[in-house]
């Protein structure tokens, strides 16, 4: 079945799960899809994943349209989110609707921004473009600097209190969903439960209405930094690297190609 926008707020209403992977390329998307994920989320990790950058400042809104167009050929019913990069959205609003909107003219379906209260009138502006928005707060990566580190978010009461207020705000402004990253377990379970849209949680405990991942955590094919909330569900690093060490004794013991790789 197609996962619409309405069809992700109808599985909160009904208690369903939500799940979230994202995907970079052709090739991973079209299993992602084929296994059932219902969001495809073309992050801007693409930049320390893909690229090999130190986080995801560079990434660049040239590289989330060519992830996405790439994801969206291969997409057929997962709902396909891009990821706004740094500088995409925050110098004005017109730069911010001119470039959230060349994400959909790419194929994805929504857009996912960080930020709360603070952004809650570009949100605005979106949604009456007709530019779904999945909002993202907690931990966001692209406040790196300011927040000193990849650090757990909503420990302080000050910060708790600002992060449920931008919730709310963001509810109100009109995103469809939000993703808390790397907050307590038990403000993911205040602020789930008292906001109406499905909150995706990534280092935000078990009582969101959805999870999400990076594709290359689960699959164990990151040999970065790995988070104590990433679970891998396959380790395939060394299954990768066996098939080349396997590849390349063959190639110089004369074992491939053999007859059955030949054209007469
Ligand atoms: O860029 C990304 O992969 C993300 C997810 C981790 C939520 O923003």
């Amino acid at each position: 079945m197609k996962i619409t926008v309405p069809l992700l707020l109808e599985k909160k209403r009904k208690k369903e799960k939500i799940t979230m992977l994202t995907a970079y390329d052709f090739s991973t998307a079209l299993i992602l899809d084929r296994a059932g994920i219902d969001v495809l989320l073309v992050g801007d990790s693409v930049g320390p994943i893909f690229s090999g950058y130190e986080n995801t400042l560079p990434v660049t809104v040239e590289e989330i349209i060519y992830h996405t167009k790439a994801v969206a050929r291969a997409r057929k019913n997962a709902l396909l989110v891009a990821d706004m990069p740094f500088l995409s959205y925050q110098c004005s609003l017109e730069d911010a609707v001119k470039n959230c909107g060349l994400m959909l003219k790419a194929g994805a379906e929504a857009v996912k921004l960080e930020g709360g209260r603070e952004i809650a009138d570009l949100v605005r502006k979106l949604t009456l473009s007709g530019i779904p928005v999945m909002g993202h707060i907690g931990l966001t990566p692209q406040s790196i600097h300011s927040m000193g580190g990849y650090k757990v978010q909503g420990k302080t009461e000050e910060s708790r209190k600002r992060l449920i207020s931008s919730a709310q705000a963001l509810e109100e402004a009109g995103v469809f969903s939000i993703v808390l990253e790397c907050v307590p377990e038990d403000l993911a379970k205040e602020i789930t439960e008292n906001i109406s849209i499905p909150t995706i949680g990534i280092g935000a405990g078990r009582y969101c209405d959805g999870q999400v991942l990076v594709i290359n955590d689960i699959l164990g094919l990151f040999e970065g930094f790995r988070p104590k909330f990433v679970k891998k569900y396959a380790d395939l690093g060394p299954v990768v690297e066996k098939a080349v060490k396997d590849f390349i004794e063959e190639v110089k013991t004369g074992k491939f190609p053999d007859e059955t790789n030949i054209f007469s």
